[in-house]
């Protein structure tokens, strides 16, 4: 077990530090070598994603990941962004489905802005294409109109064959749950989604155990809202993904709980939590470790098939959450408040527990 680590920015090093106290629990004979990207990467080798960093990535069989940004980036030219470290690693090792789960904790009920009938029993999958679309498309740029005034643009693109890779990784991820896949896009104005929409139309009878819907994605963000329930796997592009998985993510109470794993054509993925780098709330010891907990749980069961593992991880989660345990950002009336540290330590206790 080679697991590259890297905090990155943030809370990022925070919350990575207390997964990794899980680690050592549930896989203590794992080998763990840090490198660093984003801001961190800047700081030590002059770019968010050093040479030595996509090395030891390339060498690993997973990636532990925290989160990349730093306050204000709007000066900062992209190709020295921290963020722009994280897109060319999901580039350069291929990661094309990214999965974010969103899962209701029953304990947490009372943390969701929506009210518990909507959201109880919740458990959703969004799966989403992590190497096209409008965030690597060219042409991309900035050029002068004939006014004289400045031009951004983007192109959105996505070639038949990185749709058909990402939604054979729904459907297949759906098998292993309700078999539902709804497909997202916005085919009523964009070709790049018209082709998306029958590429996904023509794979789906490969699958005839799994039903397959599509909606538009002003009517998914909608129904995200109103009956998330519905909801079993949704699959959708790069800029879309990012957005309605922020959305899905609130629908939990915080996105401070909520873990991903993306992967390619092997089992080699990359794990982080979905949240950001959140410089506001950094080096406080107040961020939620449970996304990266969580995260680690998803890489135990995806890169290493450690499922008891996984469900070791996922049980003291829970555990620590039925004990009243809640950082700031899932505080809850009549609760244990409790620090970075202390929940990943409480997490730590509650594995012990299980053992004995
Ligand atoms: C995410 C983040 C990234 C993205 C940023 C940090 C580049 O928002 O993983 O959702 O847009 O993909
Ligand atoms: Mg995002």
């Amino acid at each position: 077990m080679k697991i590259a680590v890297m905090p990155g920015d943030g809370i990022g090093t925070e919350v990575v530090a207390q997964a990794l106290k899980v680690l050592r629990i549930v896989a203590p004979h794992a080998e763990t070598q840090e490198a660093p990207i984003g801001e961190a990467g800047i700081q030590a080798h002059g770019v968010p994603l050093p040479a030595p960093t996509l090395e030891l990535a390339r060498k690993a069989d997973a990636i532990l990941f925290g989160s990349v940004g730093v306050a204000d980036e709007a000066d900062i030219p992209r190709e020295r962004r921290p963020g722009t470290g994280l897109l060319q690693l999901r580039e350069a090792l291929t990661l094309y489905a990214n999965f974010r789960p969103a899962y209701m904790f029953p304990e947490l009920i009372g943390a969701s802005t929506l009210r518990p009938e909507v959201v109880d029993g919740l458990d959703l999958v969004i799966v989403r294409e992590l190497n096209g679309d409008a965030y690597f498309g060219q042409p991309r740029g900035f050029e002068t109109n004939q006014a004289g005034e400045r031009v951004g643009f983007n192109t959105m693109r996505y070639s038949e064959s990185e749709v058909e890779r990402v939604a054979r990784a729904a459907f297949e991820c759906a098998r292993r749950r309700s078999r539902k896949v709804c497909s997202v896009d916005k085919a009523n104005v964009l070709e790049a989604s018209q082709l998306w929409r029958e590429v996904v139309t023509r794979v789906g009878p490969d699958y005839p155990d799994v039903e397959l819907s599509h909606l538009f994605v002003d009517a998914a963000a909608m129904m995200l809202m109103r009956r998330p329930k519905q909801f079993d796997v949704i699959v959708t592009g790069n800029l879309f993904g990012d957005i309605l998985s922020d959305a899905a993510a609130m629908l939990t109470g915080s996105i401070g709980m909520l873990p991903s794993a993306s992967l390619g054509y092997n089992r080699k993925g990359l794990y982080e939590p979905v949240h950001g780098s959140a410089p506001d709330i950094a080096g406080k010891d107040i961020a939620n470790p449970l996304a990266a907990i969580l995260s680690l749980a998803m890489m135990l069961r995806e890169s290493f098939e450690m499922e008891d593992a996984a469900r070791r991880v996922e049980q003291a989660v829970r555990a620590v959450l039925a004990a009243g345990y809640r950082t700031a950002d899932i505080h809850q009336e009549g609760m244990r408040s409790v620090g970075t540290r202390d929940m990943g330590d409480a997490v730590v206790e509650a594995l012990r527990k299980q053992a004995a």
